[in-house]
């Protein structure tokens, strides 16, 4: 009997089910002695032993669907080793669970925080194999996660439509999109959608040459600007500061979120209507898109070939169009961040973008 455990884990994304489907249909095609462990809300499931047993049946018809058919929930590492309100210890009760159900391997799909655990499952001999989840493509060791190429159809859909109106008013519209830490998904929808200011947390911009470029525009007679925001883009001044004197005159400006922030200081410095618009979580909602279908399917069938094999701690990856494996003690606690310098970047810039540094 091959006894495996999957679980999906912090903030869902667009082809989690395909990409499961893709382990089981693997596995299944040439073992008929398995017996799947769904756990239930990610990590939670296999800390309280919450799971319900799963046959290839249950991953049909998935392929299209979003969100998880197990569940998520985010379960902070730094938490892991704190005793939770009865006095449990989270990584011991997973240990504890993955015994007692005697299971050959654990499959675990998630992102950043969600490999560090894992990671942490495989210092401490659980058999461990990963899929690279997310939006935010923010994942060392891989060219791409599944998630990714969905979000930015659905944030480049959002800029498409918020042309028109822009156009139609004369107004400067701020598009926020997601990314707090990283801005790949801003970056590509951002082109894509033919932004004209690109704000990533990677370059922190000037406010007065996000002003100067709404105001170049105005003079060639283009009366509207659309500016693609990253959650996390910083101004210039804010990337001085040490994290708890950002944290703290964060709080007192009291802002909803960095594009509202944003159009208040470019309406101090200009009189220009400014709208905004925040996609949100609709970016990690519905149907995956065709790539991030294949790439889930392509992944999680690699994965099913290293469990057939035996082959554990490793997380599997996409780099330069093939399937391949990347150690987990590798990926864990890495972020894959934008290069300011790369030729994106630059092939962006020479397009007229502007990414408000200079
Ligand atoms: O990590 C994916 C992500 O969608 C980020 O882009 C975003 O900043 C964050 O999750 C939102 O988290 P939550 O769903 O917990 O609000």
């Amino acid at each position: 009997m091959l006894r495996i455990g999957m679980l999906t884990s912090g903030g869902d994304c667009q082809a989690l089910n395909a990409a499961m489907r893709g382990v089981v249909k693997g596995v299944c095609s040439k073992r008929n002695d398995v017996e799947i462990y769904g756990f239930q809300d990610g990590y939670k499931g296999l800390i309280y032993s919450n799971f319900q047993m799963l046959t290839s049946r249950d991953f049909s018809g998935i392929l299209t669907r979003g969100g998880t058919i197990l569940g998520t929930s985010r379960q902070p590492f730094k938490l892991m080793r704190v005793p939770d309100e009865n006095g449990l210890d989270k990584v011991e009760a997973m240990k504890h669970t993955y015994h007692k159900l005697n299971l050959d391997c654990l499959v675990i799909l998630g992102g950043n925080g969600t490999h560090k655990t894992a990671n942490l499952l495989r210092e401490e001999g659980l058999n461990v194999i990963t899929l690279p989840k997310t939006i935010d493509n923010d994942l060392w060791g891989t060219d791409m996660t599944f998630g990714f190429q969905s979000a930015v159809d659905i944030a480049t859909d959002t800029i498409d439509r918020i042309h028109t109106t822009a156009t139609s008013h004369s107004r400067v519209f701020i598009v926020e999109v997601m990314g707090h830490k990283v801005g790949w998904v801003t970056l590509h929808a951002g082109i894509a959608g033919g932004a004209d200011i690109i704000l990533l947390p990677e370059i922190p911009y000037d406010i007065k040459v996000v002003v100067d470029a709404i105001k170049k525009r105005a003079a060639e007679g283009k009366h509207f600007t659309i500016i693609a925001v990253a959650e996390g883009a910083i101004s210039k001044d804010d990337a001085k500061l040490s994290k708890k004197e950002l944290k703290a005159k964060k709080a007192k400006e009291n802002y909803p979120s960095v594009a509202y922030e944003i159009a208040e200081r470019i309406q101090k410095k200009m009189d220009q209507e400014v709208r905004i618009t925040v996609p949100g979580h609709t970016q990690r909602g519905g149907s995956p898109c065709p790539y991030d279908r294949v790439l889930a399917t392509r992944l999680g069938a690699a994965a099913a070939e290293h469990i057939l094999e035996g082959d554990f701690g490793y997380m599997m990856a996409i780099k330069s169009g093939e399937i391949t494996k990347v150690p987990l003690a590798e990926v864990a606690g890495k972020l894959k961040c934008v290069d300011p310098e790369a030729g994106i970047i630059q092939e962006a810039r020479m397009t007229g973008i502007s990414f408000g540094d200079r």
